[in-house]
């Protein structure tokens, strides 16, 4: 087995998924619960986005971020079913990665807008906020999608590896 994903991506991906849970379940009932866990989701983006300058080969923008024409032709692959297998993210998932982290820093952000004496019952503002946050719960469901189909496509449980941190090693075909 290989080592891919880095405790810190692994406890960064687990902690979003609980931050951003929490809020979307607390924006009415309890405020500072709500804003408390928004803010855990800003500050592990910020985390994040460090990482993947300083972090381990994995964890690294430059191993996952591709041109817009590879991941269309990742895209196309998929629907002739002739996708290669990655041991990192693949391309349409490096591009998830991003709308995933984006989304969540402009609701984090939108959030604090709507603390500060400026923005206070700005209108524009809410609605940013209250759009980014069923945007990105609508992407959560693509990305969880994409998850589970390039598991079945390749036989390997994805899930399990973003808690264990360990993949297959890379057969003919793979992209390592
Ligand atoms: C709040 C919901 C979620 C958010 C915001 C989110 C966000 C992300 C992000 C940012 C990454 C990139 C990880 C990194 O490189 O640091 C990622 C990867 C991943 N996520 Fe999620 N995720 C969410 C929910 C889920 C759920 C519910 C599952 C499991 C069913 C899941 C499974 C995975 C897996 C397996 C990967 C690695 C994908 C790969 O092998 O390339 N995610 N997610
Ligand atoms: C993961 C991050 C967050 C998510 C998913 C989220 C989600 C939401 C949702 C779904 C609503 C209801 C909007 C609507 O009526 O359609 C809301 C309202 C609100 N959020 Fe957030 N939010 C997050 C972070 C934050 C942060 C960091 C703050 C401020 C520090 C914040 C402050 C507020 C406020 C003040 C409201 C209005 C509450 C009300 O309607 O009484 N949120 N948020």
């Amino acid at each position: 087995m290989l080592r891919v994903w880095d405790p810190l991506v692994r406890i960064f991906h687990w902690s979003l998924v609980a931050s951003f849970g929490l809020a979307w379940f607390t924006p009415r009932s309890a405020e500072n619960l709500h804003q408390w866990a928004g803010y855990v989701a800003g500050a592990l983006v910020v985390m994040r986005l460090a990482w993947g300058f300083l972090g381990t080969p994995y964890a690294r923008f430059s191993q996952f971020v591709h041109a817009p024409n590879r991941v269309a032709r990742y895209l196309l692959a998929i629907l002739t079913g002739r996708e290669a297998r990655y041991i990192g993210h693949n391309p349409a998932g490096g591009m998830m990665v991003l709308a995933l982290m984006t989304g969540m820093a402009v609701i984090s952000f939108t959030g604090w807008m709507m603390t500060t004496d400026a923005y206070f019952g700005e209108d524009w503002v809410q609605n940013l906020h209250s759009l980014s946050a069923h945007g990105l719960l609508l992407l959560i469901f693509i990305h969880v999608g994409g998850v589970l189909l390039a598991s079945v496509r390749h036989r390997e449980n994805l899930v399990r590896a973003m808690i264990s941190g360990q993949k297959r090693q890379a057969g003919a075909g793979d992209t390592a």
